[in-house]
């Protein structure tokens, strides 16, 4: 299976491990697995000192190489992937796993939303992917796949995702220009709409506990998905078995999606 996905050795940036439980530590954890070779990057000291201790727990080969990026700042995504290609090469694959918006924005009415806490969803969980993709592309000399991770608050009224709704449907959109500009250098990009999984950022969404057990009671496979699920699927769209796809939206959410 290792020799199918191609992926042996293959350099690919993973932005947006916090801790743990982050989705961009479920895909570090499916990468390791396939002989690749993770970069990441983190905004916050704190995540730096959290990705030391979980890569030191999972034992992996090599040290890594780590670097900072703060997805608001130009300058800094520059920065990151400059370095990133001075230290390792070429870069097969970036994984985008990133999204912010004021609490404030995430609770009451969204008619409510104020026009600062709007663009600032906007631009870390939206813009960000179109700077990230800029920045990757003039290194992703061989071709390659970048990943994003959105959310059925995209393409519908979900009670408390509110401006981060608005923010995945922009996200889910750009995925598809994207795809225009990229495919002549044979570089993919594709969205993985993830179910809940109770992280850091799903803190934020007030409704998130409804949400989970209602996709415990009425997805088709009756269970909410794990880290290990979206983990394995983006490796999936990073790999050479889905060479033929970009620019699409997969759901892993146990077939929430599809209900009437
Ligand atoms: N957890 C879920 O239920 C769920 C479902 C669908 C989609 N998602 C999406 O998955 C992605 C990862 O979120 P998560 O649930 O793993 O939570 P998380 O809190 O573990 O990860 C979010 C990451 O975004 C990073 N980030 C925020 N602002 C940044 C900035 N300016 N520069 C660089 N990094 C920044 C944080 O440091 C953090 O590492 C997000 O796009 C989120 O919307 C999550």
């Amino acid at each position: 299976m290792e020799d199918l996905m191609k992926l042996k050795g293959k350099n690919i940036v993973v932005m947006g491990v916090a801790n743990e439980r982050s989705l961009a530590w479920g895909v570090a954890k499916s990468l390791y697995k396939v002989g690749a070779n993770p970069i990441f990057t983190y905004r916050l000291d704190r995540s730096f000192a959290k990705l030391n201790k979980l890569l030191k727990e999972e034992q992996t080969a090599s040290s890594p190489l780590i670097v900072q990026c703060d997805v608001n700042d130009d300058e800094s995504i520059k920065n990151a992937f400059h370095e990133i290609h001075e230290k390792v090469g070429t870069i097969h694959g970036v994984v985008h796993s990133v999204a912010f918006a004021n609490s404030e924005d995430l609770k009451g009415d969204f008619i409510n939303t104020s026009r600062s806490g709007y663009a600032f969803a906007q631009d870390t969980s939206a813009y960000s992917l179109i700077a990230v993709a800029r920045e990757a592309k003039p290194f992703m000399t061989e071709g390659g796949s970048i990943v994003t991770m959105s959310y059925l608050g995209a393409e519908r009224a979900v009670p408390g995702y509110n401006v981060m709704g608005v923010a995945k449907a922009a996200l889910e959109s750009s995925v598809k220009y994207l795809a225009m500009d990229l495919g002549e250098a044979n570089i993919r990009i594709n969205a993985i709409s993830a179910g809940a999984i109770r992280t850091l950022a799903a803190k934020g969404v007030g409704s998130f506990n409804e949400i989970l057990h209602k996709i415990e009671e009425t997805s088709p496979l009756k269970r909410n998905v794990t880290q290990e699920e979206v983990g394995d699927m983006t490796v999936a769209f990073l790999s050479h078995l889905s060479r033929g796809v970009t620019g699409e939206v997969v759901y892993v959410d146990s077939g929430y999606n599809i209900i009437g």
